[in-house]
């Protein structure tokens, strides 16, 4: 059975730079609704699919994107959103001493680990969410000075998720991958 979620105010589960949830309605209008799985090749923030979700177009979802340690974000966001947003809690509040410091240690951190709960922290921190890596792959994005990232329970309301985040993951429980061939496949 499709989902039929609210379609007001669509959950935002991470800032992202290139995010379509703003023209993500006009998106549809050109969309077909008998859709059985929708694949998001280039998911980023997954816009598409989470407004996809919200108006019951597709039966499953697929999130793809090349960036592996997005992907594993984006399980913990539909597995355990709870935990997650416990964990980012947990960072936002040891920032409050040396946001600077802080940011530079936990994207050391990062850049060693890969871990989740780090990169949500790294996103909510950076200028527009504007991801980037250096030619040896390592996150080198500095912080947004002037703010100090999304308030834990504001990312908590967005990545506990909302009606239609949760209607992804009813669908597609762990159907998140990380390949960079995914677009050249077509249908699956
Ligand atoms: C502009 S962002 C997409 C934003 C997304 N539409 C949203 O609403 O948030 C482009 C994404 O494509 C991903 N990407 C780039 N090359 C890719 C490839 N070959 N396969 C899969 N993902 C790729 C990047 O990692 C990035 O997350």
């Amino acid at each position: 059975m499709r989902a039929r979620a609210s379609q007001g105010r669509l959950p935002h589960a991470l800032p992202y730079q290139g995010s379509k949830r703003a023209i993500a309605g006009r998106i549809l209008r050109h969309f077909p609704h008998d859709v059985g799985c929708l694949i998001e090749p280039f998911c980023g923030s997954a816009a598409v699919s989470v407004a996809a979700a919200a108006r019951g177009f597709a039966d499953r979802f697929w999130l793809n994107d090349v960036n592996a340690p997005l992907m594993n974000l984006w399980e913990d966001i539909l597995e355990r959103p709870v935990e997650l947003g416990a964990e980012y809690e947990e960072l936002w509040r040891s920032q409050q001493f040396d946001p600077r410091e802080f940011f530079d240690q936990v994207r050391d951190e990062f850049n060693t680990t890969h871990e989740p709960r780090l990169l949500l922290y790294l996103l909510a921190r950076i200028v527009k969410g504007s991801v980037r890596y250096s030619a040896n792959g390592k996150f080198n994005q500095s912080p947004d000075n002037r703010r100090c990232g999304m308030r834990p329970v504001m990312m908590r309301d967005n990545s506990h998720p909302p009606r239609a985040v949760r209607d992804v993951r009813e669908h597609v429980p762990a159907r998140c991958g990380a390949r960079p061939d995914l677009a050249g496949l077509g249908r699956i």
